[in-house]
Parts: structure tokens; sequence; C-alpha cells
């Protein structure tokens, strides 16, 4: 069922979310935890350069905010009148990024006179299980619970007590697994951004033909920069000796190394399930996009007795919506923050999200 505009005027709370910490500009309205609508605008001109260029990022964001607002407000059905807060991310990001949905959320609020709410982008990634939709199942896990975080900027494992307690229970000491799949692609020449293309690949590929080495680090913290140059050099060395070995092998390359980058992942992920004693498992931001780690994530799951939830694809990379249900907790929380915020590109912690 999908709510009807003669719905509205009992709706209790309905916020708006803004997300704009990288390269998509997005906007998406729940109420009361049900998704009226998630609206992004990705910016393709980053492709041409191999990666995200700040300046651009913050000119495209400029241009997108706008009508992307304005359509998440259209499709939700709603006026902007009846949006009860605004909730918008304040980091980790490009500054300059941030800056943009920053003061477009100030500008709403003062001239709608709504409520601010601050949301950590991080912290919406991990709480991206509980956006509801209509007419789905809406599987959230119960607390506490564990979510593997692994996006272009982050690789963590978080322990979750509640919709605004978190404890980092690992972390990478160096790379994200995300730069290690785009700088795998960069490598090979397959483009940006590379997880999903070393994903594709890795299908058509044989994972045991070519094997990299694991790193060996304390605890439930990660290191992805030393695989990241064992594949270079591994590269180098065969196309040395055959400059097509690089053509002529790259599924099976791809395989191998995300083989590898999921045994990291999982390693870890296993110790702290089986030390904490959590058997409810979650997975949050870009790299959960990743059919090996979904089906890896599944498998360990269903041998371990792990209660599993996967965020649906246009809830894994940057999104709104994940925005908006983080901003409803903390709503509901009493959190406002006020019109002088700014926002930071870097937040150490958690805690309730800066
Ligand atoms: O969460 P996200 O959209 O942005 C932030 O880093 O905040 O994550 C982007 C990362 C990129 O490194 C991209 O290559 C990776 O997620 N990614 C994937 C897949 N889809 C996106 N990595 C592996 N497999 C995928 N299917």
């Amino acid at each position: 069922m999908h709510p009807h505009n003669a719905d509205i005027e009992y709706m209790s709370d309905i916020i708006l979310g803004i997300e704009s910490s990288c390269d998509d500009t997005s906007a998406a309205v729940i109420r009361d935890g049900y998704l009226l609508s998630n609206v992004l605008a990705s910016q393709d001109v980053h492709k041409a350069y191999g990666g995200v260029v700040p300046v651009l990022a913050f000119r495209a964001h400029q241009l997108n905010i706008v009508p992307v607002v304005s359509q998440a407000v259209e499709r939700a059905g709603i006026r902007a009148e009846d949006i009860t807060a605004i909730a918008f991310t304040r980091g980790p990001g490009l500054l300059g990024s941030l800056l943009v949905g920053t003061s477009f959320a100030k500008g709403m609020a003062i001239a709608l006179d709504k409520p601010l709410v601050e949301v950590n982008h991080l912290q919406g990634h991990i709480l991206a299980n509980f956006i509801k939709q209509y007419d789905h199942e809406n599987a959230c896990p119960e607390f506490p619970y564990l979510c593997l975080l692994v996006s272009g900027g982050n690789s963590q494992i978080v322990k979750v007590t509640s919709p605004l307690e978190f404890e980092i229970l690992g972390q990478t000491i160096d790379d994200a697994v995300g730069e290690a799949f785009d700088k795998c692609s960069k490598m090979m020449g397959l483009g940006y951004p590379g997880g999903p293309v070393v994903d594709r690949l890795a299908k058509e590929g044989d994972p045991d033909r070519f094997r990299f080495a694991k790193p060996h680090v304390p605890g439930y913290d990660y290191s992805f920069s030393g695989i990241k140059t064992s594949l270079l050099y591994f590269v180098r060395d065969r196309m040395a000796l055959d400059p097509e070995f690089m053509e002529k092998n790259k599924a099976d390359i791809c395989a191998g190394f995300q083989k590898a980058l999921i045994e990291i992942l999982m390693d870890k992920l296993i110790k702290a399930a089986r030390d904490t004693g959590i058997r409810e498992i979650t997975i949050g931001g870009g790299v959960s996009a990743n059919s090996g780690l979904r089906a890896a994530v599944t498998e360990e799951g269903r041998k371990r007795g792990w209660k599993t939830y996967l965020p649906e694809f246009k809830f894994t990379t940057d999104n709104a919506a994940m925005i908006a249900i983080a901003g409803y907790f903390h709503y509901l929380n009493g959190e406002r923050t006020p019109l002088d915020v700014a926002p930071v590109s870097r937040i150490a912690g958690f805690h309730n999200a800066g």
C-alpha cells in the first residue's frame, strides 16, 4: 500500500534526508520510517578522470541539488510544509560536496521554519537496513548486531547496540577495501568506479588460478594496501614476460583478487561474531553491493547460524534514504542541530554522530 495524499494530514513524522558527501546528490522522504521517495543524481563527469575530482563534484552538486530535492518532495506526494524535520549529511566526506547539502538544508530549515538534524554518513550506511518500504517484508536486524561497513572510504566492523550507539571493533589501518577494488580496475584499465567492473569480470573468471597473499593484522583491523601492491607487482612481472597477459587473463585476475579481498573481510567478521557471540549480521556501504561478498556472508551465515541482512542494491551506495532514516532516529531522540553548524570532512568515532 502506498499512502494517499489524503493520509498526509494524519502523518506524524516526515523526514527529508539530504546526502551530498561525495559524488552523488540525493534526497529522500520518509514517513514514520517508511520510504516515500528516494531521488539520486550521479555524476558521470568523474569517469574521465578515474576518480572523484572534488571541485567537479562540488559544482555538480550545485547543479543537481534543487531538482533532486524538488523531485523527492514531489514524488513523495507531500508539500514542503508537511516536512517535520530536515536531516542532512554533516560528514565525513569531501568538504565542498558536504557544503552544498548542508547549506541547502539550512536554507530550507529557515524558509520552512523546521528543525535541522545532522547525520553521520557512516551511521546512515549502518542503519540502511531499517529503511522500511511499502509492500516489502522489511526485515530489520535485532540489537546488538554487527555491521561490516565497506565502502570507498571505510572498512570497519561495527557493533551496533541501538540506533544511536555504536562501537567500532576494527577498521582498516591503511586503504579501504573499495579503494582496493578501484585501484585494481584502474591498474587494469577497466575504468572507474572499479568495484562493479571487477565484480562482473570475476563472475566469468577462475578464482583459484591466481592467488594473492592475505595480510596478517592483529585483532579485527584490516589492511588492504599490501594486497594492492602485490597485484601491481604480479601484473607487472607477468606483463614483462607476455605483454598480452593482462588482456588474456583479466577475468581470472579479477576473480582471484576479489576472492582474496572477500576472504580478508570474512575472516575478521567471523572472528568478531565468534568472540562477541553476536549472530545478527548486516553489511553496508558501496562494496556491500559486491555479489561475491553477498554470497559469502549468506553462505557463512547459513553455516554458522547467523541471521544475515543484505541491504537492497539501491541502499548500498550513497543515498539519502539512509540519511533520512538515521535522521529520524536522532529526531525521535530529541536531537536538533543549530543553524550555525558547519560540515566536517572527518568525524572521529560514532557516538551520537558527531
Ligand atoms: O559507499 P560508496 O558509494 O561511497 C563511499 O565510499 O562513501 O562506495 C563506493 C565504493 C567504490 O569503491 C566502488 O568501487 C565500490 O563501492 N563498489 C563495489 C561494488 N559496487 C560499488 N565494490 C565491489 N563490488 C561492487 N559490486
